[in-house]
């Protein structure tokens, strides 16, 4: 079934979540048939943003390397379940540039992940520099072995974030996502249950194009997520 994630990152109070989902709820009635609609949205925001009527579920934009312990200021895997996540974001490019994650922290964080029963949706993109080093492919191959020590058979969400193009206004092209969609597959053949995601500047307005020629799963939407009518309009793309 296509996914469509609204990241929220660092976005909205609690009222402004709660408006949002009564806006959003109102918009799909009974819900989008062959869509599954997920909220990201702050912790703070995790009840607020609730669907009572289960159309949409909940992840969250991080978690801990640990699974409790002296880490202030840090949510778990298990706490992030517990508030009623089904999903969980590991690896935003945001994660790994400013808080300079990587390699082994994710792979932990994935572990927690599993351990709370939490899917992760795994996030890899190359960086502009790399891009215009032709380290796009290498870039990828580096961010995919993270997942080595994850199951096969476990579901598991990709989404493919190219950093040039996230907050940009500057999406990738079809052809380029549909590219790296492809090099992404056939990276991860042996898993059993994987969808894989576009996101960066997606939009009402590209979001049919990208999803037609990615023959993709869906996306995973930043600032375009922030209005729930824009939000619905992607998911109907
Ligand atoms: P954007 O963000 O849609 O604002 O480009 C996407 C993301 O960071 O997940």
């Amino acid at each position: 079934m296509n996914l469509f994630v609204a990241n929220w990152k660092m976005h909205l109070t609690r009222a402004e979540a709660r408006a949002y989902a009564a806006e959003l709820g109102g918009r799909i009635g009974d819900g989008l048939e062959g869509r599954e609609l997920v909220l990201a949205p702050p912790f703070t925001a995790f009840d607020a943003a609730r669907d009572p009527r289960g159309r949409w579920s909940l992840a969250s934009q991080n978690v801990a390397t640990e699974t409790a312990g002296p880490m202030t200021g840090e949510v778990s895997a298990g706490m992030a379940a517990d508030a009623g996540c089904r999903y969980a974001i590991v690896g935003h490019s945001e994660r790994r540039r400013l808080f300079g994650e990587d390699g082994d922290v994710l792979s932990r964080k994935l572990r927690r992940c599993r351990e709370a029963g939490l899917v992760p949706i795994y996030c890899v993109g190359e960086t502009q520099e790399e891009r215009d080093a032709d380290l796009t492919s290498a870039t990828l191959i580096r961010q995919i072995e993270t997942l080595r020590g994850d199951l096969a058979e476990a579901p598991l969400v990709v989404a493919y974030e190219p950093v040039w193009a996230i907050g940009t206004g500057r999406a990738a092209s079809p052809a380029d996502a549909a590219a790296a969609r492809v090099h992404l597959a056939s990276l991860l053949a042996s898993r059993r249950d994987l969808r894989i995601l576009y996101g960066g500047s997606v939009t009402p307005e590209n979001a049919r194009d990208l999803l037609e020629a990615t023959g993709g799963d869906g996306f995973l939407v930043g600032g375009a997520s922030l209005s729930a009518s824009a939000f619905e309009a992607i998911a109907r793309a």
